[in-house]
Formats: structure tokens, C-alpha cells, sequence
């Protein structure tokens, strides 16, 4: 990358930390270009699950993942022509995203489009790797952490805003699991980079976690 590549700012993190809801409105407050990475691996799954093609079989998920045809629009996104905003937030669809997200093969087809996604005047990038593989030069590092009790939490009042019926427990057992996939891979693990930042939003506001990532960025050297 060179030196005068746009700015890049990543922000990353466990399921249900809060990331993609700080780094969507630190991408509002400095008019940047916003990349949710998790997106692409629940489109790919998606895919894999109407083509019939089992998450486990990394060489013929990844060939779905090159050919992928998507279109982000604002804060929607649509799949072979047609919307698929919501059908990527279908529990199948997270769990399936964590199993496709395992094959080195996937992440590889993934990554040149989201490097696509680095235009002036910046850009926002959320997920597991993007400050570790997709962006090691990002000028901030957060990782956003938080108890996976909270965490639990936050997704139950969610899905319960949504009239969807869950347990807790089912919550915090579909967390832990994902948590345990995420780091366990061997393909870009979910891990802090060494020079991330530490942000932990267990008893932090939204607005206070994003407060943060901006004065990060505001005291970062260009
Ligand atoms: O951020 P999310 O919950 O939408 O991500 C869904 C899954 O995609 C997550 O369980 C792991 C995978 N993922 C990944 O491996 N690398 C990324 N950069 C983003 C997501």
C-alpha cells in the first residue's frame, strides 16, 4: 500500500460487541466510507445455502465467494439482483457465516474487495482481521470486546425489539461457540493486532465507545 493510500480506521471484534454499530457512526462522523466485513462472509454463506453447497467444503464455497455478485447501497445490501438486507441476519446465516469464514480459500477470494473498499476520504472497516490481514497499515486499531454475558444481553433485547422469541441461554451458548470458532481458526483467528487499542464497552454507551475511537484517530499521527 502507499503512503498516501486513504486513511483507514479498523475496528475489530467478537460477535456482538457493538463494533459495527461504533464503526458505521465513526464512519458518519468523519464522512467515511463504511466496510462491514462480516456482510460478505453471511453472503457467501448465504449463497453456499441456496446453491445447496455444504459450509465445509472450503474449495467450492470459496468458488461462490469469487463470483459473488453483491451491491452495497447505503445500509443495504442485495444478492443476484435482489435484496438481501435482512435474509443475512437470519440466525442460519450467522452460524454459517463462522463455519465459511474458517476456509483460508474464502477469506482469500474475500480480500480484494474489501481492500476495494479503501477510497478517499477514508474509510471504516469492521470485523476479526482487519487490522491484523486486510489493513495492517490502518492508521487505528480498535478491538471492541465486551462480556459475553452483556453481549448476550444486548443480542436478546435486540431480536425481543424484532418480536423474535430466544432464551438467553441459547444466546450465550450460539456466542460462545461463535467466539470459540472465530479465535480457534487457523486462518486469521479472531485477534487483537499488536498495536490495537483495547476497547472494552461492557459498561461503555455507544456514544461514549465511538467518543473514543475518534479521539483515537484525532491524536493518531498521520
Ligand atoms: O461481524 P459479523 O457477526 O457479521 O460476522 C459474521 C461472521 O463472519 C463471523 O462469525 C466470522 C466471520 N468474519 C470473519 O471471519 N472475518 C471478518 N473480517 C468478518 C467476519
Amino acid at each position: 500500500m502507499t503512503a498516501d493510500a486513504p486513511v483507514v480506521i479498523a475496528v475489530d471484534g467478537p460477535a456482538a460487541s457493538g463494533k459495527g454499530t461504533i464503526a458505521a457512526a465513526v464512519a458518519r462522523a468523519l464522512g467515511f466510507h463504511y466496510l462491514d466485513s462480516g456482510a460478505l462472509y453471511r453472503l457467501v454463506a448465504l449463497k453456499a445455502l441456496r446453491a445447496g453447497t455444504p459450509f465445509a467444503d472450503g474449495g467450492a464455497v470459496a468458488a461462490l465467494a469469487r463470483a459473488l455478485d453483491v451491491r452495497f447501497d447505503g445500509g443495504s445490501v442485495s444478492l443476484d439482483g435482489a435484496d438481501a438486507t435482512a435474509a443475512i441476519r437470519a440466525e442460519a446465516v450467522s452460524a454459517g457465516a463462522s463455519e465459511v469464514a474458517v476456509h483460508a480459500a474464502v477469506r482469500q477470494a474475500l480480500i480484494d474487495r474489501q481492500r476495494a473498499f479503501r477510497r478517499p476520504p477514508g474509510l471504516v472497516a469492521d470485523g476479526r482481521d482487519m487490522g491484523t490481514v486486510v489493513f495492517p497499515d490502518a492508521r487505528v486499531k480498535a478491538f471492541v470486546t465486551a462480556s459475553a454475558d452483556e453481549r448476550a444481553r444486548r443480542r436478546h433485547k435486540q431480536l425481543i425489539a424484532k418480536g423474535i422469541s430466544v432464551t438467553m441461554d441459547s444466546l450465550l451458548r450460539d456466542i460462545r461457540e461463535r467466539d470459540a470458532r472465530d479465535a480457534g481458526r487457523a486462518a486469521a483467528p479472531l485477534k487483537p493486532a499488536d498495536d490495537a487499542v483495547l476497547l472494552d464497552t461492557t459498561n461503555l454507551t455507544i456514544d461514549e465507545a465511538v467518543a473514543r475511537v475518534l479521539a483515537l484517530y484525532r491524536a493518531a499521527p498521520a
